[in-house]
């Protein structure tokens, strides 16, 4: 009883360490599914995939009556180039995107809710066209859809 009483305050101490060190571990450590699920940019099929949705997305945003009297004077090949560089980037890839950033961009340009909802009804067509499953899809467009807010100057 006495050695009991010794050792209480001990064994509390040692109770209190075990308990923060098992919820630091279960913090720092990431669920087997987390584990287990590949970066956006692996799903999509890493960069020559993104490379292609971007060609057939400007491929459609020059077909698009809506909206393509705005690229009339890009240099198309760089703006692909920036396109795919931010894509991959924003999706976990290995590239830097060294355009400029998206309000600096489009500063501006009045660019209308109407036409950045093209744009994306264009996305969309594009990655339709390779089958991109729904679930990247709509993990893309998460990311892209922020920044309507940098772009659009026109409700
Ligand atoms: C989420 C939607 C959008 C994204 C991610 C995006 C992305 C970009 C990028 C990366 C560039 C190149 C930047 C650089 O060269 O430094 C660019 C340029 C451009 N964007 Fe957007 N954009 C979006 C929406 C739009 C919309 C809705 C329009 C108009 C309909 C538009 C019109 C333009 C034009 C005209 C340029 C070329 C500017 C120039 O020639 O200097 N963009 N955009």
């Amino acid at each position: 009883m006495i050695l009991f009483r010794r050792y209480k305050r001990y064994i509390h101490v040692c109770l209190l360490m075990g308990l923060w060190l098992t919820s630091m571990s279960c913090a720092a450590t990431e669920s087997p599914a987390e584990k287990m699920t590949p970066s956006l940019y692996d799903r999509l099929g890493g960069k020559p995939a993104i490379t292609a949705v971007v060609d057939a997305f400007v491929g459609n945003v020059a077909n698009d009556s809506r909206i393509n009297g705005r690229f009339a004077t890009t240099d198309i090949p760089q703006l692909k180039r920036h396109l795919v560089d931010q894509v991959c980037s924003a999706s976990g890839g290995p590239c830097i995107y060294s355009g400029r950033d998206m309000k600096t961009t489009h500063a501006g340009m009045r660019i209308s809710t109407a036409e950045f909802t093209a744009l994306m009804q264009d996305l969309v067509a594009a990655l339709n066209t390779f089958s991109v499953p729904d679930r990247e899809q709509k993990e893309l467009l998460g990311l892209l859809g922020p920044m309507q807010s940098d772009i659009v100057e026109i409700p």
